[in-house]
């Protein structure tokens, strides 16, 4: 089932989300719903926030485009960020309107430690892209869009955009 998506400036997208306690069969369901709605709008992640769930799960699929597929659930994830700064190349997302993307500053290694849809605890490196997803979905579960990273000039510029976009469509 396709779910629909919250888009900025929903202020439920500010929502901290809550630690996940354990596997039900309506959270495989949301699970499998929320492969079918990032896939269906060509994305390469999306987080429970983003469709109104207010719970520490994403899922991510840097394969997104491809023919063969790298689907990933991340539960209660929990980053640690090293090495260099790279920034990631016109990012977007699902929830910011009018197709906007941006450079962020992110981190190009991540240390990741999450639990699976089977409660296994999941421990690894990411690098490069996945790195970047990862973080930009990490966002979503502490209420902070790619958006709140960049400049304030950029921002505002964006901001106005929005509001006259808002105005046509009410
Ligand atoms: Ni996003």
């Amino acid at each position: 089932m396709l779910l629909d998506i919250l888009v900025y400036p929903d202020p439920r997208l500010k929502t901290v989300c809550e630690p996940i306690k354990e596997v039900t069969p309506e959270l495989r369901q949301l699970v499998k719903d929320m492969f079918e709605t990032m896939y269906d709008a060509s994305g390469v992640g999306l987080a429970a926030p983003q469709i109104g769930q207010f719970i520490r799960m994403l899922v991510m699929d840097p394969q997104s485009n491809k023919e063969v597929k790298a689907p990933r659930v991340l539960i209660n994830p929990e980053l640690e960020l090293y090495g260099e700064d790279i920034k990631s190349k016109a990012e977007g997302c699902l929830s910011v309107p009018l197709q906007y993307r941006a450079d962020v500053i992110r981190k190009n290694h991540v240390h990741l430690k999450a639990r699976d849809l089977d409660w296994n605890m999941i421990e690894e490196d990411l690098e490069g892209y996945p790195a970047i997803i990862v973080q930009h979905e990490f966002d979503h579960l502490n209420g902070i869009l790619f958006i709140d990273h960049i400049m304030s000039v950029k921002r505002a510029l964006f901001d106005g955009k929005v509001r006259r976009w808002q105005k046509r469509h009410q």
